[in-house]
């Protein structure tokens, strides 16, 4: 409530507010306001299930009503002739409402309105999932009758529809509120079930009239021979697909709609609630972690206005099993004899520390600590690289890297704070998207984003990209073609004006206040592109931001987890940079840029290195997974810090076990330079990283100030002192490659990663796997026509290293002479099979029966057919 008073005559009421009378309470508020929202801010409780502050009013359910009464033309105040739904009504100067608190008449409606809802409505809250945090349960007792006055029989529906593997509809329990239906179209702009048929049979369901057995009149009150929970496609013939779909589970006002994997499994008041992070991409989401007895049992989004609002990604919600997966690492773990045995702590660091030394005698450690970590650990891992192992061979990035790409952090990400924020994205006039799938890889963003398209600011996106997604399209978005390495084309063709015509783009629109270029992780495998993007935004005016794909590596750009940067931004090669950061750890910070993940990788081989400690790192994420195996066998020393075993425990010859995120406190720094913390949701003796570097450089003399959480703040703060303001690394523009020359039956291959894939986060959750995309090769009708490929064939894309065979769907408006694939999906597999990496040149063949390739396994009856 903006503003509240008694005697508006004595006050002067500003011209954008609107005073009006709620329960004999004279309130003012900004025009426009509901009646609803006025209630909340007068602190006057109003009944409802359709409204939701996020999603446009519907007026659906009828449970808001109230007595309205508003003065004419003369003035007098005249009651309206019914009751009015709160949730759709704007306030008005000098009206009078009377919500079920002062009026019969709106008490008598909404118990009306409960009475109607419940008739059909199974009693069946003790098994119901919802029940204990129902508003239909909790609402019949404080605005419903005491008794019943219904005694036919209720009607029934054949019970759970599977909207997917992970989404189940029980409709007799649906109240029609069509909240489910209005996020999937207003906010996802995946709509994938909708209100259906009219009357008493009016209904929730998908687009499948078979599903729904609407075919006969006998349909409507019959059962339905269908087996239960199965879970097939719609009308269109393509399958149930959303990554936000959870979001419907939790703002279903009744137990209508429910998780696979949370039902029939817990009530809600046995439930302990921890409010967290999502660990899975760099949004820095708000959730809420549930769990019994030391026992997470489902996840959901927490409310942050400012980053997720109520909405996360199905990610975020389901994909948690993976932190007590049965591979997880509980005992520090020793090499003897070829092969590991538990070890106590003790046992375990000096083993550790006496090799590490040995190797950094041998030539030095290299120091890969991926980019999962939370700024605790991303600051120890810094400082236990430069103090304990005195090298600056420290490399987060496990995936495609450049030292182009390096520089370009250091310029431009290091210690620049809070800069672009998803609110910037919803007033943006313009957003360029290079190097970034912002619904796949960072499924947050695409959110806010899609809502400053549908909002005021009507933004306009553009992607650099050789296809337009899904999610582009749900934009209402522009491709600006380009073939995998070509972005920086693109690039210096808007900073010079001179974009195509007809390109929807040019440097005027970057030019407006507020426009924003975001560039993506991948870019980094195009050289020149990083530094084009850096000069297009300094051309324009834009501003610029970088989204990684992973929750660590913001935190890990602060913390200096690169070969050239210390933390905040300072080079290694400045000397007055190097004593800052001496001083603030007391220790000696070495001078001398250190390799970068690849060359770190190499030096394992040929012996320069003579050993290395890694953090959470896939080697399968790495763009040649064989290689990095050789280099890790062909290492003379490796300490592990990891949750579950790897392929990097595997080689380890010190296996020390650290704590996920529910067991530990924390913070991730996410995309925007916001710093995002979080406790420990459940009890647990596993050790956060900060702290077993804490003790194994105690092991090697020295004190990391990390052994706690409360030490490990004070570090970084100390660390952070002053901001630096001295020359940053410039960014070298790397030469751009170009188009290759393709010969016949070679493509160049495009890839990223899906959001839903084979990814180790995703571990165990096999409902959330039945949602995934099917992998698929896309190809422009050209390029198809001219491998002999037809829409729906099966295609071979190869390297001499391997082949993967997958479904070829011919894409409208593609890059000709590129082919796309998933680059983690299951049986697409691109890094391992193929050895190749975006850019890269590969032979597309139609699919031959006898030819060795990689199948895909079906796990998901989803897929990116070519109706997306
Ligand atoms: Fe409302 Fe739930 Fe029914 Fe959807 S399924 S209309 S959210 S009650
Ligand atoms: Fe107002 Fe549903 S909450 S009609």
């Amino acid at each position: 409530m903006t503003v509240t008073t008694n005697n508006p005559k004595t006050e002067a009421v500003p011209a954008d507010l609107v005073t009006f009378t709620i329960d004999g309470t004279e309130v003012s508020v900004p025009k426009g306001t509901l009646i609803i929202r006025a209630a909340e801010q007068a602190g006057i409780q109003i009944p409802r299930f359709c409204d939701h502050p996020l999603l446009a009013p519907a007026g659906a359910c009828r449970q808001c009503l109230v007595e309205v009464s508003m003065p004419d033309r003369e003035g007098n105040v005249r009651p309206m002739p019914k009751p009015q739904a709160s949730c759709t009504m704007t306030v008005a100067p000098g009206m009078i409402v009377k919500t079920q608190h002062t009026s019969a008449v709106a008490d008598k409606a909404q118990q009306g309105v409960m009475e109607l809802l419940l008739m059909n409505h199974p009693l069946d809250c003790p098994v119901c999932d919802k029940g204990g945090e129902c508003p239909l349960q909790n609402q019949a007792m404080s605005n419903g009758r005491t008794d019943t006055r219904f005694v036919d029989v209720k009607r029934t529906f054949p019970k759970p529809i599977a909207l997917s593997t992970q989404i189940l509809l029980d409709r007799e329990r649906c109240v029609l509120c069509q909240r489910c239906t209005r996020f999937s179209e207003e906010i996802a702009g995946d709509a994938f079930i909708a209100l259906q048929d009219r009357g008493a049979h009016q209904q929730i369901g998908r687009f499948d009239e078979d599903v729904l057995g609407f075919a006969g009149a006998e349909s409507s009150t019959g059962p339905v021979d269908r087996p239960v929970g199965e879970a097939t496609t719609d009308t269109s013939g393509r399958p149930f697909s959303s990554y936000y779909s959870g979001n419907t589970v939790q703002i279903c006002p009744v137990g209508a709609l429910t998780g696979a994997g949370y039902r029939f499994r817990s009530r809600p008041f046995d439930l302990v609630s921890t409010e967290s992070i999502a660990e899975h991409d760099s949004c820095g989401s708000a959730i809420r972690i549930d769990h019994r007895r030391g026992q997470v049992l489902r996840r959901l989004s927490g409310e942050d206005p400012v980053v997720n609002e109520e909405w996360i990604t199905d990610k975020d919600r389901f994909a948690f099993t993976w932190q007590t997966a049965t591979d997880r690492i509980t005992t520090p773990l020793v090499r003897e004899g070829g092969t590991l045995r538990p070890a106590s702590w003790v046992e375990a660091l000096e083993i550790a520390a006496a090799g590490l030394a040995k190797a950094r005698q041998a030539g030095g450690v290299g120091v890969l600590p991926g980019g999962r970590l939370t700024v605790e650990d991303a600051f120890a891992w810094s400082r236990f690289a430069r103090t304990a192992l005195g090298t600056n061979d420290v490399d987060q990035r496990a995936r495609v890297h450049s030292a182009e790409e390096a520089a370009f952090l250091a310029h431009v990400v290091a210690g620049s704070g809070v800069g672009v924020t998803f609110g910037d994205l919803e007033q943006a006039p313009a957003v360029l998207l290079v190097g970034l799938e912002a619904e796949e890889e960072a499924g947050i963003t695409f959110l806010r984003l899609r809502k400053g398209t549908q909002g005021p600011a009507k933004t306009k996106v553009f992607s650099i990209a050789p296809y337009a997604t899904r999610g582009l399209t749900r934009l209402d978005g522009t491709l600006l073609p380009a073939a995998p390495g070509t972005e920086a084309e693109w690039l210096t063709s808007l900073t010079t004006s001179l974009a195509p015509e007809g390109s929807g783009i040019d440097t005027g629109a970057l030019a407006q206040p507020g426009a924003v270029i975001l560039v993506g992780e991948r870019l980094a495998g195009s050289p020149g592109a990083y530094a084009a993007a850096l000069g297009l935004a300094e051309a324009t005016g834009a501003r610029l931001a970088w989204i990684p794909r992973r929750a660590g590596e913001r935190g890990g750009v602060e913390a200096g987890l690169l070969p050239e940067l210390l933390p905040g931004g300072r080079p290694v090669a400045d000397a007055a940079a190097r004593a800052q950061i001496a001083e603030a750890w007391g220790g000696e910070v070495p001078g001398t840029p250190g390799r970068d993940t690849t060359g770190i990788l190499a030096a394992l081989v040929d012996g320069a290195l003579g050993g290395a400690i890694i953090g959470g790192v896939e080697l399968a994420d790495l763009p040649d997974p064989a290689a990095a195996r050789a280099a890790l066998d062909a290492a003379g020393f490796v300490v592990s810090l990891e949750v579950r075993a790897s392929e990097v425990t595997e080689r380890a010859d010190v296996v020390l076990p650290v704590a996920p995120p529910v067991e530990r406190a924390g913070s991730y720094w996410n995309w925007e330079g916001r710093v995002r913390s979080f406790g420990a949701a459940l009890e647990s003796s596993a050790l956060p990283d900060h702290r077993v570097l804490h003790v194994l450089a105690q092991h090697l003399g020295v004190d990391l100030q990390a052994a706690s959480p409360t030490e490990a703040h004070l570090s970084i703060a100390m660390t952070q002192r002053g901001a630096w303001d001295g020359d940053r690394l410039r960014v070298q523009r790397g030469v751009p490659t170009g188009p290759p020359s393709i010969r016949p039956g070679q493509a160049v291959l495009a890839t990223w990663r899906l959001q839903l894939d084979v990814g180790r986060g995703q571990d165990g959750e096999q409902f959330l796997a039945g949602t995934a995309k099917l992998p698929v090769a896309r190809l422009s009708a050209a390029t198809a026509a001219a491998f002999g490929v037809a829409d729906g064939d099966e295609v071979t894309v190869s390297t001499q290293r391997g082949a993967i065979g997958v479904p070829a769907v011919v894409t409208d408006g593609m890059v000709d002479g590129v082919v796309w694939l998933p680059l983690n999906s299951a049986g697409c597999r691109v890094h391992e099979t193929l050895g190749a990496a975006a850019g890269d040149l590969v032979t597309v063949a139609p699919h031959v029966s006898d030819t060795q390739v990689t199948p895909v396994t079906r796990t998901s009856d989803n897929s990116e057919g070519k109706a997306l």
